[in-house]
């Protein structure tokens, strides 16, 4: 049987630390009601010559390093981004170009914090039928350049950073399964609009012009806008029921699991989650306290944390979870 495994991580956090101190001097917020509400104490914001691009492909060399190979072993590049460079080409393309990675298949994926357990499963899926035999998985993100830096419900959750594997064909496992969801149903709850296509003034050929398309600028939001309390009763049931149904299909129980991987939002929610999974913090990789929220980059990011300070060995038993606008929300059981 074929499996994929990871055989490296990487990681990027841009080197400017913002506080809750820092928050504390441009909106009306206090340090005590961030860590209470959401265990974040600081994170890291981009510089403005950063992007998803640079940022990811800094991640991707360090994980092409622990992995001990090269460019031109790379096959596949996804990059999970809701913050892309462009609207095309791809973030994947331009880390292809910085990394010199020769012609291979390149594409992003958009499915906002879910993103980079959707890019997982979709290389697991190239790797295990035969397609490519390793393949770059990254979620890099700048969540500072999405948020209304005035408006304290959402501007102070959020970070950047960017997270990257190396996955790698195995005859032992590996991936064990991966399980991915969405409903557009839940769509008002946490977006960012699109200005570039509302902010189109041309006649669209052959339309009349009073059936124009164009939409006010006024009516979409730039910013991330967000029903927090929905989105977190959403994410603490969505998560449960992704640890349940795992735990089901492969008849393991929460003592099998060495660590849970969430994604990183909120200290609460992955508090809810692990006491679902019976599980106490110490087996639970959280870097909500530092990283904040950095959407597809959070699980990687932490992954790679916690490979590095030794947490996570060869032969574990790791469970990633995650949930985003969407809503998407999807788990992965890996043996690493
Ligand atoms: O990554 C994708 C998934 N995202 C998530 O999982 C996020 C899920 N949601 C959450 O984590 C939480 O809902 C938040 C952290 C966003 C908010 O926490 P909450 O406990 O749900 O607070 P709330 O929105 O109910 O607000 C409670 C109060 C409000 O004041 P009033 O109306 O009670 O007077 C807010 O205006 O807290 C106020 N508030 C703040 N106060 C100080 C909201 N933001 C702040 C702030 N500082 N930054």
């Amino acid at each position: 049987m074929r499996y994929s495994k990871i055989v490296g991580t990487g990681g990027y956090l841009p080197p400017t630390v913002f506080t809750n101190a820092d928050w504390e001097k441009r909106v009306d917020t206090s340090d005590a009601w961030i860590v209470e509400r959401t265990g974040i104490r600081s994170r890291h914001i981009a510089g403005p010559d950063e992007s998803a691009s640079s940022m990811a492909a800094i991640a991707a060399n360090a994980a092409l390093e622990q992995a001990q190979c090269v460019a031109k072993d790379i096959q596949m590049v996804i990059v999970a981004t809701g913050t892309p460079d462009k609207i095309f080409p791809a973030t994947a393309c331009l880390v292809q170009k910085k990394l010199q990675i020769p012609p291979c298949i390149a594409f992003d994926v958009q499915a906002a914090c879910s993103g980079f357990v959707y890019a997982l499963s979709i290389a697991d899926q190239y790797i295990k039928s035969g397609a490519v035999s390793r393949a770059l998985v990254i979620g890099s993100e700048l969540m500072s350049r999405l948020i209304d830096w005035n408006d304290r419900n959402t501007c102070i959750l959020f970070g950047d950073g960017a997270g990257a594997v190396v996955l790698e064909a195995s005859e032992t496992p590996g991936i064990l399964s991966t399980h991915l969801y969405a409903d557009g149903n839940y769509d008002e709850l946490l977006y960012v609009d699109n200005v570039q296509l509302g902010d189109h003034s041309g006649v669209i050929p052959g339309v009349a012009a009073n059936e124009n398309f164009n939409i006010p600028l006024n009516k979409l939001h730039p910013y991330i806008q967000m029903q927090g309390q929905k989105v977190f009763k959403l994410a603490v049931s969505k998560q449960g029921e992704l640890v349940h149904e795992i735990q089901e299909k492969h008849h393991i129980s929460s003592e099998q699991i060495d660590w849970l991987v969430p994604h990183q939002a909120n200290e609460r929610i992955i508090k809810a989650t692990a006491d679902k999974l019976g599980f106490s913090m110490e087996k639970v990789i959280c870097t909500v306290a530092t990283h904040s929220n950095t959407s597809s980059a959070s699980i990687p990011l932490a992954l790679n944390v916690g490979v590095r300070d030794g947490r996570i060995k060869k032969g574990q038993t790791i469970l990633l979870e995650a949930i985003g606008g969407g809503l998407t929300w999807g788990s992965a059981l890996i043996k690493y």
